[in-house]
């Protein structure tokens, strides 16, 4: 039976290749590597010095560098609003001299990348190019330390530093708060909220932050996640009755089943938006695709909630004795009580053939939710439509 021979070998290898996933990540060297993927260092030898190479105009994008707090020497783009770029006589011979007065002029977009490749990316240089032009703000993107030309190696304290350097460094040219808005990409939401949550501490206020196709934490996005969109991580193993703790695994399998646990308790980087969202205070804007197979839209639904939380009375407890009539009558009570007041402060707009827009005014703050059809993972922000509600939620075309 060769056939059936060669299939077994298949798996047994693909068995052992998951495994051997699993108790790597548990290692944090790997786990840092996973998450970051900084390494993947795309457009491979990438020269900052000519951002025109990877589309940009000529001198409307400034290579920069940043330090931060604790000595790391970041890269940094800052692209210059397309009004701005346009009002020069000519191409800028020392577009540096020009920066204060952009900066001055009109609003400027502090972008945070997600994981993997750098600044100079494609799907990133279509975010700057349409927030110039469709948006008319000026641009300011780093690669975090470790990533593209940047010094050191990535972790998420470091990298809230390197969004707060970043942040100093717009202020330091002539940039006011209220004219800097703050938007991430993925990993990059993390490193947003983090910032966002720092300067309300503060009672420092941005014009807002806008969270594109976010993820709750890292150790939900453990739950849901997909190598490649394809292979489910932690889905396997929470099938497995074993691992669940129902049943004793067998004697050999037990040192993995801890190495599995483990993985969850050993999260380095935790990136636990969600729990920040008490601290974030401002205007939000948060978007994500359906079509999104690498972090599903439904950890935007998870924070869009826990923004609305303390509006809404509690979510019911379910019944403890679920034979009880009575505590079903309280349970369905309660919870039709809260799916009314949901209704009552969130407004819905359909936007035929794009997506949906959810919408909460709340003491002077919006907090919003875009859905929309399109765009996957990393080419949501780079629709019309979306560029459209950013401009609209932050008062770019007034
Ligand atoms: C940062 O580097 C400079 C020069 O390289 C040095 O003088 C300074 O002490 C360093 N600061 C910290 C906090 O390491
Ligand atoms: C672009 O700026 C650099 C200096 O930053 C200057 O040397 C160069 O001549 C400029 N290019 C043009 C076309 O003016």
């Amino acid at each position: 039976m060769p056939f059936l021979h060669t299939a077994r070998t298949v798996f047994t290898v693909l068995g052992g290749l998951y495994v051997a996933t699993v108790v790597l990540l548990t290692i944090p060297y790997f786990q840092t590597h996973t998450l970051f993927l900084h390494a993947v260092s795309i457009p491979w030898f990438s020269n900052f010095d000519i951002p025109e190479k990877y589309g940009l105009a000529p001198n409307k994008t400034i290579n920069l560098k940043i330090q931060t707090a604790d000595n790391e020497t970041l890269g940094a783009w800052f692209v210059l609003s397309d009004p701005h770029y346009h009002s020069l006589p000519a191409v800028p011979s020392q577009p540096i001299d020009y920066i204060p007065a952009a900066l001055k002029g009109r609003p400027t977009i502090l972008f945070f990348h997600g994981n993997a490749a750098t600044r100079a990316f494609n799907a990133r240089i279509q975010h700057y190019s349409l927030f110039s032009s469709r948006l008319s703000a000026n641009v300011l993107a780093i690669d975090y330390r470790g990533f593209g030309d940047s010094t050191g190696s990535p972790t998420e304290a470091g990298l809230a530093l390197d969004a707060r350097a970043a942040w100093n460094w717009l202020i330091t040219n002539g940039a006011t708060a209220d004219q800097i808005l703050i938007v991430g990409h993925s990993l990059g939401t993390g490193v947003s909220a983090l910032l966002s949550a720092q300067l309300s501490d503060e009672k420092i206020s941005p014009r807002g932050v806008v969270l594109l196709s976010p993820f709750s934490s890292i150790a939900k996005v453990l739950e849901t996640y997909s190598i490649l969109g394809v292979v489910p991580l932690m889905k396997p193993l929470a099938m497995i009755p074993w691992v669940a703790g129902a049943f004793s695994p067998p004697p050999h399998l037990l040192a993995l089943r801890r190495r599995i646990e483990l993985v969850k308790r050993t999260i380095i980087h935790r990136f636990d938006t969600e729990a920040l969202v008490p601290r974030m205070k401002g205007s939000i804007l948060i978007a994500h695709a359906e079509n999104d197979w690498e972090i599903p839209y439904t950890h935007s639904e998870a924070l869009f909630d826990t923004f609305l939380d303390p509006l809404l009375p509690s979510s019911p407890s379910f019944p403890s004795n679920t034979l009880s009539q009575d505590e079903w009558a309280t349970f369905t009570e309660q919870f039709s009580k809260r799916k009314e007041a949901r209704e009552e402060i969130v407004t819905t707009v359909e936007l035929h053939n794009f997506g949906t827009v959810q919408e909460c005014m709340e003491s002077g703050r919006r907090v919003v939710l875009l859905k929309t059809l399109a765009g996957g993972h990393d080419y949501l922000g780079v629709q019309e439509g979306v560029q459209d509600v950013i401009g609209r939620t932050f008062g770019f075309f007034d």
